[in-house]
C-alpha cells in the first residue's frame, strides 16, 4: 500500500523542538517506510544546536525509539531512513546564517520545497523573508506554519501578512493537526455519504450539540508557551472550532479544497458574537488545583515553572449560538480542559424528544436519540435508540440500546495526523488546511471573549486535577434544562 511521492526536500525550523521529535520525525519515519517518500527525499533539520550530522542521526535515533509507538522502531529501516537526514545550523535572526541551506537546497534546484515553520511565530516573518533573500522560494515551494497562528486576530494578521510577502495564498499551509486524524475526516464521511442522516442533521430534529476535548495531561514541560496561551488560544480557537464547523456546515460541492472552506467559513461567520452579558452567562473559564492523574498525585497549575499568580485558564467551556436556518435555536456547547479525569474527544448529538409518546401511561421513559462520535482514544460511532426489553409483561417496557460503527481495520496501522497532513503538503493538496479568511474569522470571534475575560466579566473558576472540570461548566448546560454526556 505504498506509493511514491514526487521528490522533495522537507525543510523542518526548529527541527530539535519538542513538536519536531515528538509528531514530525515519527510522522516521517513512517512515510518513508512505507513508501509515501522517495528514498532521495532529504529531511533537513533546521536548529540552532551546533553539532555534526552523525550527533544529529544519533539524536533522531534516540527521540524516535522514544516517541514512536512501541514495536515501531526497526533497526534496519532507520539504517536507510538516516541516509535521509541533514542537520544545518541557522540562527533564525540572523539571515547570514543560510547560507549553508542554500548551498544544499542548490544541489536539487527542481525539487518541491517543504518548509515547516515549527518555531514560535514571532520567526515566521524572519525565515520567510531569508529564504526570500537567499533566493530559496520557488513555485514548487510551500510553507507550513503551526498554529496557533497569533494570539489574537491582530497579531494573526500581522504574521499572516509578513508570511504573505513571500509566498502566496496557496503555497501557505496552515496546520490544525486535528484535521489530519481519520475519525475527524470520518465526520464527512458520516454525514455526507449517508441519506440518512440528511433530513435529520438541522433544528428540525436536533435539540443541541455538545464537543468535548478533554486531556488528563498537564502542561507537559511547555509552561512559557502554554501560559501566554491558555486554553482558549490552543484549543479552542483551532480545534474545536474546526470540529464544530465540520458538525454544522453546508454539504460543500465537492471534496476540492476551497468548496469544504468556503462552507466552513460560512459557519464560523455565523457564529453569535457574544455580548458581554453572553461573555457572563455563557462562558466558563477555570485553572485546575492539584489533585490526582491516573491515582498519583499531581501539583496545580500555579505550581508550574513561573506560572505563579498566572490568570491563565486550562479549562474553557461555552455556549455556542450560530445564527443561520439550519442551526437557529440548536445550542453548541464545547469544552476543553487540561487535567481532566481521562482524556477523551467526543461529539454529541443530541436528537429532539418524540412529539408524543404513547408508551407515557405504562411508566416507561423515553430517552432521546443521541449520535455519539468518539475521536479519542476510543474510536467509534454510536447510535443511542430506544428498544423494547424482551418479555411477556402487560405493560411494554422500553431500553436503550447502542447501534455501534466500528471502522474495519484488518489490523493495518492507522495513520498519525501529522502522517496526513505532511502527505498533503507534498501532494500540494491544501483541503485540510486553514485558509486565512477561516483563521481570522476563528480569530474574531474568540477575541470578543477574551476581551470580556481580560475586564473580568466571567471569574475565574478551580477544578481539581483529575475531575470533571469547574461545577460552573456543569451549571452552564444545566441553566438550560441539559447536562453533559459525561463517559
Ligand atoms: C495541541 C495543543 O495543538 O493539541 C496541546 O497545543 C494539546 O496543548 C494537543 O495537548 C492535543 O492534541 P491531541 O491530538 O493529543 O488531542
Amino acid at each position: 500500500m505504498s506509493e511514491l511521492e514526487n521528490l522533495c526536500d522537507i525543510m523542518i525550523f526548529g527541527g530539535h523542538g519538542d513538536l519536531a521529535f515528538r509528531k514530525l520525525m515519527p510522522a516521517l519515519y513512517f512515510l518513508y517506510s512505507d513508501g509515501y517518500l522517495t528514498a532521495n527525499a532529504r529531511i533537513i533539520t533546521l536548529s540552532r544546536d551546533h553539532m555534526d550530522c552523525s550527533e544529529h542521526i544519533a539524536l533522531v535515533e534516540t527521540k524516535l525509539q522514544e516517541f514512536l509507538p512501541e514495536g515501531a522502531f526497526e533497526p534496519e529501516k532507520f539504517e536507510r531512513f538516516k541516509k535521509q537526514l541533514r542537520l544545518v545550523t541557522v540562527d533564525f535572526t540572523d539571515s547570514q546564517s543560510y547560507k549553508g541551506l542554500k548551498e544544499l537546497l542548490n544541489e536539487h534546484p527542481e525539487r518541491e520545497r517543504v518548509n515547516y515553520l515549527s518555531t514560535s511565530p514571532s520567526f515566521f516573518g524572519s525565515i520567510c523573508q531569508s529564504l526570500s533573500q537567499w533566493e530559496l522560494i520557488t513555485e514548487k515551494s510551500r510553507v507550513v506554519l503551526e498554529k496557533p497562528i497569533g494570539r489574537d486576530l491582530q497579531s494573526s494578521q500581522v504574521i499572516n501578512k509578513e508570511v504573505l510577502k513571500y509566498f502566496d495564498e496557496n503555497q501557505i499551509y496552515r496546520i490544525d493537526h486535528y484535521l489530519g486524524k481519520d475519525t475527524v475526516q470520518n465526520i464527512m464521511a458520516l454525514r455526507f455519504s449517508n441519506r440518512f442522516f440528511m433530513p435529520l442533521w438541522s433544528s428540525d430534529n436536533i435539540d443541541h450539540v455538545q464537543i468535548t476535548v478533554a486531556e488528563s495531561v498537564g502542561v507537559e514541560g511547555r509552561w512559557g508557551y502554554y501560559d501566554e496561551y491558555g486554553a482558549m488560544r490552543d484549543m479552542i480557537q483551532n480545534h474545536l472550532m474546526q470540529l464544530l464547523c465540520l458538525v454544522a456546515m453546508e454539504p460543500p460541492c465537492s471534496l476540492e479544497a476551497d468548496s469544504t472552506r468556503d462552507e466552513k467559513v460560512k459557519v464560523l461567520r455565523s457564529l453569535r458574537p457574544m455580548t458581554p452579558t453572553d461573555i457572563e452567562q455563557k462562558s466558563v473559564r477555570a485553572q485546575y488545583t492539584s489533585g490526582s492523574n491516573g491515582g498519583e498525585a499531581v501539583p496545580g497549575y500555579q505550581e508550574g515553572e513561573g506560572v505563579e499568580n498566572s490568570t491563565t485558564e486550562t479549562f474553557t467551556a461555552l455556549r455556542v449560538d450560530i445564527d443561520n436556518w439550519r442551526w437557529n435555536g440548536v445550542p453548541f456547547y464545547i469544552r476543553s480542559g487540561k487535567r481532566m479525569r481521562q482524556r477523551y474527544s467526543e461529539i454529541v448529538i443530541q436528537f429532539k424528544t418524540v412529539p408524543h409518546s404513547i408508551f407515557a401511561n405504562n411508566g416507561a421513559c423515553i430517552s432521546e436519540n443521541q449520535l455519539v462520535i468518539s475521536l479519542q482514544p476510543k474510536e467509534s460511532i454510536r447510535l443511542k435508540l430506544m428498544n423494547k426489553i424482551p418479555g411477556l409483561s402487560e405493560n411494554m417496557h422500553l431500553q436503550q440500546v447502542e447501534l455501534e460503527l466500528n471502522a474495519p481495520m484488518n489490523n493495518q496501522r492507522k495513520p498519525e495526523a501529522y502522517e496526513r497532513l505532511l502527505l498533503d503538503v507534498i501532494r500540494a493538496n491544501p483541503t485540510l488546511f486553514m485558509r486565512l479568511d477561516e483563521v481570522e474569522a476563528a480569530w474574531k470571534w474568540t477575541d470578543a471573549i477574551i476581551k470580556g475575560w481580560a475586564a473580568n466579566m466571567t471569574p475565574m473558576k478551580k477544578y481539581n486535577a483529575g475531575t470533571d472540570g469547574p461545577s460552573a461548566a456543569i451549571h452552564l448546560i444545566a441553566r438550560d434544562g441539559r447536562s453533559w454526556h459525561d463517559e
